[in-house]
């Protein structure tokens, strides 16, 4: 007998109970089992030696799956956490997407300091953008004719123009406190009666209305009110996660998505075509009109459906982030009533005349109100509303020896179709950098010494490096710890707006009310793509009293 036979008695048993099960049963034993066969084989692949030049791959059980589920639930405690075990850089699985993550101001400066025919920012977003904005803008053209339409937006948004702006946010405000049911205790001019406000709400509405009052124009801010709430809201319902990691399913909201898509770029054109025949004249100089004024490098005009992209595209880009910013703004200083209090003081030093009556804020005065200004950056510190920010890549792309490397004389290389992310949120509340980090502390920012100050003046126009990448000139800011509006060619263009927009708004509110927190500060809601507070999120606000 040789060593082989037992086995070759006991092989051939067991083929002959194979042969016995019917062929239907066999299929679905293997189908069962698929899932753990699965699940072996990616545990067996995460246990073999690995290339030395890649990023580490945060360890996950279910192939494809990958770590969804700790990402999906809380984005920042699954970086800070995955930071701690793996370094500065580490490639997590998402829905069968590699996303490679490079963490700190070294990590945002890889992200948005690179070269943009290596890390593209189009590749990124393209499939959950396009639908919602339309062809031809943004991330649907190449680069250089975004960096022109920022150029041409960037044109709309000047000085002139929001010194306009700030009287009509005013009055928006004002009449909205005056009608809406959020504040009907407000509207009983009872000075002693709490009410309460859902903050989201009253700021998603707030910021609808004031954005398309100054920047989106007049046709825009009646047809919200009027017909089209409801389509606005469907376009925004194709908006969101889902929306990114599948581009295209069968369900209502991408239906929804598409119909309401292509009545409001024709709401746009038509307006455009209405203005273009009639010639009629502004209340104030918006957007629309700015753009109609425009021309590419190449000579050529946009064309209607460019400028009704471009409008969507804005309207987008500024809603949720402000009014996310604003939600949270309002909590915190609801939170800590003698912030509040300094707020209302700050007005009235600046704003309250001798009649009792209150002065418009002018633009060039936002800047020298230090506690209406520190809330503001504080906020955008703690709540980022965007706390991740990708790119593809296109090329396999090597990682600079400052942000990590595999060994002393080894460098990682980032590969070919691997997403690369940046989160703002994570050095922004980066323990090692800012004392008290996840505490929301708007003195810090009045600390001329302090690590705020540094990070502020580094991030915007008065210090370092600046480059024009076809929309003028802006500070780089790619390497800063903190940048709520990102940094690059794709900084945003809506920094200012967005400023004097919540500047606006807090001041006109704190002036009428005071705010108090009642309920438990709210958590951050990561299933939307701009983080929003969760519900219960209401705010109690009581009618102030003048002398
Ligand atoms: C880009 C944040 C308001 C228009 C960005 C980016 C961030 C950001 C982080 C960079 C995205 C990336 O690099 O992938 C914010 C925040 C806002 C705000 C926190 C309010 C608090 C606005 C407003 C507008 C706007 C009001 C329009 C009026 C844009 C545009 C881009 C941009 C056009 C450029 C996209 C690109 O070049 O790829 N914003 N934004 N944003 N934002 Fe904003």
């Amino acid at each position: 007998a040789t060593f082989g036979e037992p086995w070759n008695g006991y092989v051939g048993h067991l083929s002959e109970q194979i042969a016995s099960v019917p062929p239907t049963r066999l299929a679905l034993l293997a189908l069962v089992n698929l899932p753990i066969i699965a699940i072996v084989l990616n545990v067996l692949y995460q246990l073999l030696p690995k290339d030395p030049s890649r990023p580490p791959v945060v360890w996950h059980w279910i192939p494809l799956f990958g770590s969804a589920a700790s990402y999906g639930q809380d984005p920042i405690k699954f970086y800070q956490e995955c930071g701690e075990k793996y370094g500065n850089i580490f490639t997590f699985i998402l829905l069968g997407r590699r996303c490679t993550v490079t963490l700190g101001a070294e990590g945002n400066n890889f992200v948005l300091g690179g070269k943009h025919t290596d890390l593209c920012a189009e590749d990124a977003y393209t499939h959950l953008t396009t639908p919602v904005f339309g062809k031809d803008v943004v991330y649907d053209c190449p680069n250089e004719l975004l960096m022109e339409q920022k150029k041409f937006v960037k044109f709309g948004l000047r000085n002139d123009n929001f010194r306009t702006y700030m009287p009509m946010i005013e009055d928006e405000v004002t009449q909205f406190m005056k009608k809406q049911d959020h504040f009907r205790i407000f509207q009983m001019n009872d000075i002693n009666e709490w009410g309460t406000f859902d903050v989201l709400d009253v700021m998603s509405e707030i910021t609808i209305l004031t954005a398309s009052r100054t920047l989106q124009g007049p046709e825009v801010r009646d047809t919200i009110t009027a017909s089209y709430a409801d389509v606005f809201s469907d376009l925004d319902g194709g908006f969101t996660p889902i929306h990114w990691l599948f581009p295209s399913l069968p369900l209502p909201s991408y239906r929804k998505r598409d119909i309401a898509h292509k009545k409001i770029s024709d709401l746009y054109v038509s307006i455009i075509r209405k203005r273009r025949e009639s010639g009629s004249k502004l209340e104030a100089p918006d957007m629309i009109a700015s753009l109609m004024e425009q021309k590419y490098r190449s000579g050529r005009a946009l064309k209607d459906h460019e400028i009704a992209h471009i409008m969507i595209a804005l309207l987008m880009a500024g809603q949720h982030t402000s009014s996310a910013t604003g939600s949270w703004l309002m909590l915190h200083v609801a939170d800590h009533p003698e912030i509040g209090e300094a707020l209302y003081q700050e007005q009235v030093k600046n704003f309250r005349l001798p009649n009792g009556k209150w002065r418009t804020m002018d633009f060039e005065e936002i800047k020298d109100l230090p506690v209406l200004d520190s809330v503001i950056r504080e906020t955008l510190r703690v709540h980022p509303p965007i706390h991740s920010i990708m790119r593809k890549v296109r090329t396999d792309i090597a990682v600079p020896a400052t942000l990590a490397s595999p060994s002393e004389n080894g460098t990682y290389v980032v590969p070919t179709g691997d997403y690369v992310w940046s989160s703002p949120a994570v050095s922004q509340l980066d323990p090692r950098i800012w004392k008290n980090s996840n505490e929301w502390d708007p003195t810090r920012w009045s600390d001329p010494q302090g690590m705020a100050a540094a990070a502020g003046r580094a991030y915007e126009d008065s210090e370092g490096a600046k480059i024009d990448y076809g929309f003028g000139l802006v500070s780089k800011g790619t390497d800063s710890p903190y940048q709520p509006f990102g940094a690059g060619r794709h900084r945003c263009i809506g920094e200012q707006f967005a400023y004097l927009q919540l500047s606006s708004v807090i001041a006109t509110v704190i002036r009428q009310v005071e705010l108090k927190l009642e309920t438990p500060f709210p958590q951050p809601n990561y299933q939307t793509l701009i983080t929003l507070p969760k519900k219960p999120r209401a705010i109690s606000y009581r009618r102030r009293q003048f002398d």
